[in-house]
C-alpha cells in the first residue's frame, strides 16, 4: 500500500479511570469511524478530538495536535488526566526518528519503601486518596518538551483555546456526572476539590450542570505568558508545597523543582510481517505487549477456531502477567531484563501453553541473561529535523477518577494518585487488583510501574497504525487484542474495537469477559478451565491508522466511551 502524501497522523490516546469510564458494550457491530485526508485524531472526548482538528487546521503538526487534546482532556475530562498527571507520549517522526517522552510521576524526595505501612499492613486508603497518594506530576513537562522539540506552534497557542473552555464552562455530560458522584465521597474531604466541583447544596455537579474552573484557566493563562516553569520552578510548587505542609502531605516545591522527563529508548521488534515499536519501562505496557506478541507467534492464530484462540490469549496474558508481577519497576532504579522481550524466551513460554486446558503458572519465567541484559537508563540522546508525517500516541493519566480527590487551592489543578502504581507491600493489591514485587517498591525520586502503552506499528518502514488505551493493566490486553484483530485476523479498526475483550492478569486467577461475548464462547472458556469474571466493559481503546484504500486515514474511539474521532 501507499503512503498518502499528506501524512499528519495524531493519536491522542488519554485518560484512565478505566473501568469506570468504560460502558458495558452494547453491540459488536463496528463503531463510527472517522476519515481524513491531511490528518485524523481520536480521543475519549469530542472537544478534545476537535481541539486536536484544530491545531492541524492552523498549522500545527501531530505533535500540536497530541498536545491540544491533552490539555483540553485536562479541562473536560479532567477526572481522567490533566498536568495533575503523567503520561508517556510515543512519536514516529516524519523521518523515522522514534522519541518516547516519559512524563511519569516521580516519588517525592522524602518518599520511603514502607511509606503507606501502617500497623505493619499496607494501606491503600492512603495510597489512592489525600496528601500521600501523589507523585511529582510530570505531563505538563513532557507537553512543553515535545512542542519546543518537534511540533510547529508555541505551547501558549495550544494552552489558551483550553483555558477559554475551562473559564467559559461545559455541560457535564451522564458519564462525567456519574465518575463524579462515584468519587463524590472521598472529594468531599477536600475544601478545595468540593470548590470545584460541587455546588452549594453539598451535592456534586450532576449531569446537565455546568462546569465553570476558572482557577484552572488562570492556570493555564499563566503558563500561557511564563512557561512551565510557572509550574515546575515558582507558584504552583509553592501553592503544593503549602497544601502539603498543611495536610500531612510530603511534596514540595523543591520536588516539583527536580522533576524532569526521560527520552527513553523505544522497543522496537516484530510481529509477523510487522515493525512494532512500544514504550519501555517505567512502562510495562511495552514490554509486555511485545512479550506477548512474540508468544503469540508460535500460533497461527488465523487458522485456530475461535474458543482456542481466545484460550490462547488468555494463557498468553497470564504468562506476561506473571513476568510483570515480579520483574518490572523503573529501570533507573532497578535491573529489568530485556530477555523478557526476547524472541527465544517467548519460545520458551509458547511451548508450555496447552491448547485445550489452563496451565498453572505459579511464579514468573527466567528470561535469558537477566542480571547483565537490562533495560536502559534515561538518556538525553535525541535527533531533531523539521518535517511533517508524524505518529503520536500518547496516553495520560491521573491514575483513578479524580486522582487523589486533590485539587490544590488556587489552581484547579486535580493530583493524581499515582502512587498507588507502587506495590506498596508486597502482596498487598492495588486498585487494579496488581500485586507487584521489590521491583515496583516505593523509593524517592522513582516513578512507579505503568501499564500505559502507546504503541506504534510499521509495514515496510512506514508508520501503519497508531493505538493505546486507558484501563490499568487491562490496557496492555486491550492493545493486544486490537493487535491480534487487525494484524491477524484483518479486521478495520472499527471492527476491531468492537469486539468484546478479555483480559487476564495472572493474579487474581480469573479470565475476565466482557458480557457481550458469545455464550458458547464463554462455556467453552469455562471448559477448559477459566474462572471467568464477567464485566460489562474492558478499557477504553483509541485507534487511528492508514485506511485500506492507502490515501486516507482512518480513526476510532472506543463505542464504550463518549469519545470522538474525526479526520481532516
Ligand atoms: N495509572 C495506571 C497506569 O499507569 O497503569
Amino acid at each position: 500500500m501507499k503512503l498518502p502524501t499528506l501524512k499528519i497522523v495524531a493519536a491522542c490516546l488519554l485518560a484512565l479511570s478505566l473501568t469506570s469510564l468504560a460502558k458495558e458494550l452494547k453491540t459488536t457491530e463496528p463503531a463510527q469511524a472517522a476519515h481524513g485526508k491531511h490528518g485524523i485524531v481520536a480521543s475519549v472526548h469530542p472537544t478534545a478530538t476537535e481541539a486536536g482538528i484544530n491545531a492541524l487546521k492552523r498549522g500545527g503538526n501531530a505533535i500540536d495536535a497530541a498536545v491540544a487534546v491533552a490539555l483540553t482532556l485536562g479541562v473536560v475530562d479532567g477526572d481522567n488526566s490533566g498536568i495533575g498527571g503523567g503520561c508517556f507520549m510515543l512519536i514516529h517522526r516524519a523521518n523515522g526518528s522514534v522519541v518516547a517522552i516519559d512524563g511519569r510521576e516521580m516519588a517525592p524526595a522524602a518518599a520511603t519503601r514502607d511509606m503507606f505501612i501502617r500497623d505493619g499492613k499496607g494501606d491503600t486508603e492512603l495510597s489512592q486518596v489525600g496528601a500521600l497518594a501523589s507523585g511529582v506530576p510530570g505531563a505538563l513537562a513532557a507537553y512543553d518538551y515535545a512542542v519546543k522539540n518537534y511540533g510547529k506552534k508555541k505551547l501558549k497557542d495550544l494552552l489558551l483555546p483550553a483555558a477559554k473552555i475551562a473559564q467559559d464552562g461545559f455541560k457535564l455530560n451522564a458519564s462525567y456526572a456519574g465518575r463524579l458522584k462515584g468519587s463524590a465521597r472521598d472529594m468531599k474531604r477536600f475544601q478545595s476539590s468540593r470548590a470545584v466541583f460541587f455546588k452549594s447544596d453539598g451535592q456534586p455537579l450532576g449531569e446537565g450542570d455546568t462546569l465553570k474552573q476558572p482557577d484552572l484557566a488562570a492556570t493555564y493563562r499563566h503558563i500561557a505568558e511564563q512557561g512551565s516553569d510557572w509550574f515546575y520552578h515558582g507558584p504552583f510548587g509553592i501553592a503544593v508545597e503549602t497544601w502539603m505542609k498543611k495536610n500531612g502531605g510530603i511534596m514540595t516545591a523543591k520536588d516539583l523543582d527536580n522533576y524532569h522527563i526521560c527520552l527513553r529508548e523505544p522497543i522496537t521488534t516484530s510481529y509477523r510481517d510487522y515493525q512494532t515499536i512500544t514504550f519501555p519501562p517505567p512502562s510495562s505496557g511495552g514490554v509486555h505487549v511485545t512479550e506477548m506478541l512474540n508468544i503469540l507467534e508460535h500460533f497461527n492464530l488465523k487458522s485456530l477456531d475461535e474458543p482456542t484462540r481466545l484460550h490462547v490469549i488468555a494463557e498468553t496474558m497470564k504468562l506476561a502477567f506473571a513476568d510483570r508481577a515480579y520483574w518490572l519497576g523503573d529501570p533507573d532504579f532497578v535491573k529489568v531484563p530485556h530477555g523478557l522481550v526476547d524472541k527465544k524466551y517467548a519460545a520458551e513460554l509458547a511451548a508450555k501453553i496447552n491448547l485445550d486446558h489452563t496451565i498453572e503458572v505459579t511464579s514468573h519465567g527466567m528470561p535469558a541473561d537477566w542480571q547483565t541484559n537490562v533495560f536502559k537508563k534515561h538518556t538525553t540522546h535525541f535527533s531533531v529535523a523539521d518535517a511533517e508525517g508524524n505518529w503520536v500516541a500518547c496516553t495520560a493519566t491521573v491514575n483513578t477518577s479524580f486522582g487523589s480527590k486533590v485539587v490544590i487551592p488556587g489552581t484547579g489543578v486535580v493530583m493524581n494518585n499515582e502512587m498507588d502504581d507502587f506495590s506498596t507491600q508486597p502482596g498487598v493489591a492495588n486498585f487494579f487488583k496488581l500485586v507487584g514485587a521489590e521491583a515496583n517498591a516505593v523509593a524517592p525520586g522513582k516513578r512507579p510501574l505503568s501499564s500505559m502503552s502507546p504503541t506504534i506499528i510499521l509495514k515496510d518502514g512506514k508508520p501503519i497504525l497508531a493505538l493505546g488505551a486507558a484501563g490499568g493493566p487491562t490496557i496492555i490486553s486491550q492493545v493486544l487484542l486490537s493487535l491480534v484483530n487487525i494484524l491477524d485476523l484483518g479486521m478495520p479498526p472499527e471492527m476491531a474495537i468492537a469486539q468484546p475483550r478479555i483480559h487476564h492478569q495472572w493474579s487474581p486467577n480469573e479470565l475476565s469477559v466482557e458480557k457481550a461475548l458469545a455464550p458458547a464462547l464463554k462455556a467453552n472458556l469455562e471448559k477448559r478451565g477459566h474462572h471467568l469474571s464477567e464485566k460489562g466493559g474492558i478499557g477504553v481503546t483509541q485507534i487511528v491508522g492508514r485506511d485500506r484504500d492507502g490515501k486516507n486515514f482512518v480513526g476510532v474511539a472506543d463505542p464504550r466511551a463518549g469519545g470522538k474521532a474525526a479526520g481532516w
